[in-house]
This record gives structure tokens, C-alpha cells and sequence, in this order.
């Protein structure tokens, strides 16, 4: 077989996903829309926004191809794969139903809670009166949370009552936020955990953690993710198979018992409180920046993996393997991010990184009078890998003092707790 696939998407997760799809025996060609210039060097990139619909669908016919990999969420709550699946197209990545598993955080408490996942309680509000309301009533702060896509904009952790009615205020008037969720508030370490699903079967990846916040120590503003490294060292094999179990298939097997099967990467962020393992909320994709910490150390013929999940094939348990060691992202961010990513600042010493176990994985550049630039808020992410952390960070921050460009930001404590365990 000799497969043409087009990845949608522009980022480093789409980087990481691309790099490690060219090494598939199946493929034949590789089309990015839009892509990046990072994945230029892999395949084609098409210059399509991943908005556009009419258009993906003609460049599938166009270059025959045999696959359409979703990266980022928005088309996929958009139908992107519905329209892939009405024109006879294999698609890795769910339906829009499937996909309110991420795009209503409503909808997937209402289905964690039927199927028994364990989560974090929570009261959804169909407007912010009722919710100003009832938080008053309850003398006491919540999470307040949008029900819908908000770009990692959508959720306040809020400390003081007063704040929750501040935040009941701001995400109310968004459109995101036209219903609202009070949540009650958890503690403990956060957990990424993906897994391939096929609509019925669960393939879990190794567990990852990532780094939200702007500045070291967790300070500073939300982010989509400034860093990850995995495997995170909080959850063993028995841990991962138990959560499989526990929350990855009783979420797909409730989403397939109402008719709206899930097929793509179920991405479940967890909290690890005192009384176990918490849903936080689900994602209907791989993570960002997750994915290029995962995607490295994986044995196996990912392509094959995807396709068993667009239905190409069956889903086995024992598709992929994991090398022993680990590997670590580092997101080099553009000055201002994340209000007001500065663009078109020069990236210098690219050139200069020759370690074979550090992998730069491009989202936010350009590529302009000959030079890559800045043209977003995440810019690259660099990702070392090891045999174990402590080497994999030393790798990756040694390739990151190599790179520059005006404003550049990065975290400096990617990975350096779990170093101390
Ligand atoms: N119930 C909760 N208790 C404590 N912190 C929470 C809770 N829910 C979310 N958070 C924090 O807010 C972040 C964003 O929430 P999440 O539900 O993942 O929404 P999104 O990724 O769509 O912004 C989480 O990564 C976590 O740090
Ligand atoms: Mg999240």
C-alpha cells in the first residue's frame, strides 16, 4: 500500500505528527494544509487554512488521498470529518458529535458522569444570573468554566467568591460562555493521557505532563502550553491500563452507545487528587505541546496505528511500542505572547543544532527574504530526547541556548520536578 495522507493543521503538534507519519512504510506522499515551513522539509505543504472546508475536500480528490488526519479541534467541531466520511474519505479524527466531548464541556460532564468517570463536580447554568446566583447562594469560589471552544481562554480558577462572580461576568458575556459550569475545586499534579481510539478500542499513549503557565514556578498568565515531557513518572503501566479502563472506554463506549462512535485521539487531562485520578476535561485531538514529547519516543508504524482508527484496519492492543527513555519539549514563544505575539523577528542558530537526539519541531514561523521568522505566539519547540529525563533536559535546553530571536521567551523548568522525585 502507498498512501497519500493530508495532515490538517499548521502547528507544532502537526510538525511532530508529520515527522514521525514520513517514517511510515505505508505512505507515499504527505500534503499539509496549511502547514508549516518546519514541515515543508516532509511533504507538500497546500495553501489551505484548515477553515476551509470546500477546499480540503478538493485537494483530497485532487492528490487521491487515502487519509485525512485532523490535528487542531476547531474542524473538527466544524464537521470537518463528517464531510471527509459523506465523500468516501478515510478520516482519523471525530465526527462533530463525537467531538463535543471537547467542544461542550456541558456535554462531556453530563457523559462522564453517566458512565461513571470520575470528575469533579460541577452545575452548568444557561445564564450568568442564574450562576452569580447560586455561587452567592453558596458563600464560596468555584471554577468557572465556558461550555465552549475558547482557545484555553474559557476557564478562571478562581480563589475568593468575588472573583468567581468577576469571572461569571467576563465568560458570560463570550460566546463560548453563553452556558456556564461551576466546578468544584481540585489539588494534585496534572496528567495528559491520549489514547488511539477506533469507536469501540482504546490504545492509551504514554502519559505526558505539560507546563500552562508563561513563567517558571507556574507563574504568569494561561498559555496553550510553554513545554512537556514524557513519560510522565506519576503514572506507571499498571496506572495507565487501570485509567484505560476507567475513563478512556467508558468514554468511548458511551459515546458509541448514543450513536456518535469516536474515532481520533481521546486526550483526557487529569488531575491526580488525594482520592484519585479526576477528569479535569476531555480533548477530541492530540495535545500541543504533549504530542511532540510522545511522538519521539514511540516504536511503531504510527500511520498504521491511525488508520486502524479511521476503520482501515483492526486496532490492535500491541500496535506500538515505546523506547525506554524519555524526551522533553521546550516552547521558544514569541515576545508578548500570549495577549500580542510579536511576528516577523528573525530566528538565528537553527543551523547550528546537530544533536541527532534533538528534534526542532516549528509553529509560529515564516519563512521570508531567505530566513525563518517568527509569525506567532508558540514559535518552535525543541525536543531533546534521552535515556532518561535529567539527560533529555540537558539535551534539549543545550539545543535552546543555541537559538535567538528578539523577545524570545521559554520556561527554564520544563520537567524539573519530576527530576527531583
Ligand atoms: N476543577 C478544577 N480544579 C482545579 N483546577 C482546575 C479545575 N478545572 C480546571 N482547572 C485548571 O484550569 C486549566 C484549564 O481547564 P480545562 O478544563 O483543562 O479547560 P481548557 O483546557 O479548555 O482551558 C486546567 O489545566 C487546570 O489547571
Ligand atoms: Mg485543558
Amino acid at each position: 500500500m502507498a498512501l497519500n495522507v493530508l495532515l490538517v493543521g499548521s502547528g507544532g503538534r502537526e510538525h511532530a505528527l508529520a515527522w514521525k507519519l514520513a517514517q511510515s512504510p505505508l505512505l507515499n506522499a504527505l500534503f499539509f494544509a496549511p502547514g508549516n515551513p518546519g514541515m515543508a522539509r516532509l511533504g507538500h505543504n497546500v495553501p489551505i487554512e484548515a477553515s476551509n472546508m470546500t477546499l480540503l475536500l478538493d485537494i483530497a480528490r485532487r492528490e487521491h488521498i487515502g487519509l485525512v488526519v485532523v490535528g487542531p479541534e476547531a474542524p473538527l467541531a466544524a464537521g470537518l470529518a463528517d464531510a471527509c466520511l459523506a465523500a468516501g474519505i478515510p478520516v482519523f479524527g471525530p465526527t462533530a458529535a463525537a467531538a463535543r466531548i471537547e467542544s461542550s464541556k456541558a456535554f462531556a460532564k453530563t457523559l462522564m458522569i453517566s458512565a461513571g468517570i470520575p470528575t469533579a463536580e460541577a452545575h452548568t447554568f444557561d445564564d450568568p444570573t442564574a450562576a452569580a446566583a447560586f455561587a452567592r447562594a453558596s458563600g464560596r469560589a468555584w471554577v468557572v468554566k465556558a461550555d465552549g471552544l475558547a482557545a484555553g481562554k474559557g476557564v478562571v480558577v478562581s480563589e475568593t467568591l468575588a472573583e468567581t462572580l468577576d469571572a461569571i461576568q467576563a465568560l458570560g458575556a463570550t460566546l463560548a460562555g453563553r452556558r456556564l459550569l461551576l466546578e468544584e475545586r481540585l489539588s494534585g499534579p496534572e496528567i495528559s493521557l491520549i489514547a488511539l481510539c477506533d469507536g469501540e478500542r482504546v490504545l492509551p499513549l504514554i502519559p505526558a505532563q505539560d507546563h500552562k503557565r508563561l513563567r517558571d514556578g507556574d507563574a504568569g498568565p494561561n498559555t496553550g502550553g510553554m513545554g512537556a515531557y514524557a513519560p510522565a513518572p506519576h503514572l506507571d503501566a499498571a496506572d495507565v491500563a487501570a485509567l484505560s479502563r476507567q475513563v478512556m472506554l467508558p468514554a468511548v463506549q458511551a459515546l458509541a452507545a448514543t450513536g456518535t462512535p469516536f474515532r481520533g485521539a481521546l486526550y483526557a487531562g487529569l488531575m491526580l487528587t488525594e482520592h484519585g485520578a479526576r477528569v479535569l476535561e476531555f480533548n477530541a485531538r492530540f495535545g500541543d505541546p504533549e504530542t511532540q514529547a510522545i511522538l519521539p519516543l514511540l516504536e511503531g508504524d504510527l500511520l498504521a496505528a491511525l488508520l486502524a482508527c479511521a476503520g482501515q484496519a483492526p486496532l490492535q492492543p500491541d500496535m506500538l511500542g515505546w523506547s525506554k527513555g524519555a524526551a522533553a519539549c521546550v516552547v521558544l514563544a514569541a515576545e508578548g505572547y500570549p495577549e500580542t505575539p510579536h511576528r516577523g523577528d528573525p530566528i538565528e542558530g537553527l543551523e547550528l543544532i546537530d544533536d541527532p537526539a534533538v528534534l526542532v519541531f516549528h509553529a509560529g514561523t515564516a519563512w521570508e527574504n531567505g530566513q525563518f521568522v517568527t509569525a506567532g505566539g508558540r514559535v518552535l519547540g525543541v525536543t531533546g530526547t534521552g535515556p532518561d529525563l535529567q539527560a533529555t533536559l540537558a539535551r534539549a535546553y543545550r539545543a535552546v541556548e543555541m537559538i535567538h530571536f528578539r523577545g524570545m521567551q521559554y520556561r527554564r523548568d520544563i520537567g524539573a520536578r519530576a527530576t527531583r522525585r
